[in-house]
């Protein structure tokens, strides 16, 4: 039986074993996938220990992902990018690192929600971990531009400037948002406390969607403001969930589980 695991602190809701169980089961796969809340100051050891115990492979969540990228023999283009890295892998005494975030988020988009990006104009709000894991993939997917928006606008700044070479991106404050955005996502952590980013209503004027990039939160108050303000379809983070989860089965398996089920499966409505 080959291991595999989620690193995380804490780890109580994580819904990463139950994913690629359902995707091992779909191929018959002779694997296992655990929950392994690791002490913050000992990820690097249960790792290693966890390697020493014949592991393959490791998704890492917060807050060690910087770690993760840390600890690698090598660093793949989106993980190199971000500076973080949420999926290892352990090949012949090496660890190689990757970060399927903002693929898993493109394919969501594409596939699950049916919204092209290309050509779209898209609006971050956040400019922490989340939207610097999207960028590279949205501007593969051939966006016409890309807005950051932060409270902290320096900070906006810097992670535009990090892949300014590739497409247009700019920063702004929340305050200077107006309208004309294909695709609005929340990647702030404002959800997860109930609170929302300060958006003006007119930033989902004639938006195709609205992504709550956290899953599990129901109709947070960006959801909800975003319903009220125009957009004409709203999702959370469950569909990027479970495609950087397929993403990493297929890198570390060779195969290409089915999604659909198993978002529908973790799916709760938004109502
Ligand atoms: P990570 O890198 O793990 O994503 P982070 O760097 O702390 O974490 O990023 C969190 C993001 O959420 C930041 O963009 C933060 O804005 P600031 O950089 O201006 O602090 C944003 N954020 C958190 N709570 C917010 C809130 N209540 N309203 C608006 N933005 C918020």
């Amino acid at each position: 039986t080959d291991r595999y695991a989620v690193f995380g602190s804490p780890l109580g809701h994580t819904k990463s074993p139950f994913i690629h169980s359902a995707f091992a089961a779909q191929f018959g796969e002779d694997m296992s996938y655990e929950a392994v809340e690791a002490p913050v100051d000992g990820f690097e050891a249960a790792v290693r220990a966890f390697i020493a115990a014949g592991g393959k492979g490791i998704n890492v969540t917060v807050p060690f992902k910087v770690r993760a990228e840390a600890m690698a023999d090598e660093a793949l283009e989106a993980a190199n990018i971000c500076g973080a890295s949420n999926c290892l892998k352990f090949e012949d005494g090496r660890i190689i690192a990757d970060n399927f975030d903002g693929v898993g988020l493109v394919r969501d988009i594409e596939d699950n929600l049916g919204v092209e990006l290309k050509g779209k104009r898209v609006l971050f709000a956040g400019a922490g971990g989340a939207t610097r894991g999207a960028l590279g993939p949205f501007l593969e997917a051939g966006v016409a531009g890309i807005c950051i928006a932060n409270r902290t606008v320096e900070k906006a700044e810097e992670v535009a400037h990090l892949l300014g070479p590739r497409g247009s991106i700019h920063a702004c404050g929340y305050d200077a948002i107006g309208q004309g955005f294909d695709v609005v996502l929340n990647a702030t952590s404002a959800s997860l406390t109930g609170a929302l980013p300060p958006l003006p209503a007119v930033a989902f004027e004639g938006a195709e969607l609205a992504y709550e990039m956290v899953y599990g939160k129901g109709k947070t108050p960006f959801l909800a403001l975003a319903e009220n303000s125009g957009a004409e379809q709203i999702a959370d983070g469950v569909g990027m969930l479970v495609e950087q989860a397929a993403e990493a089965f297929q890198w570390w398996r060779g195969k290409r589980p089915n999604t659909r089920p198993v978002i529908e499966d973790l799916t709760i409505p938004l109502e």
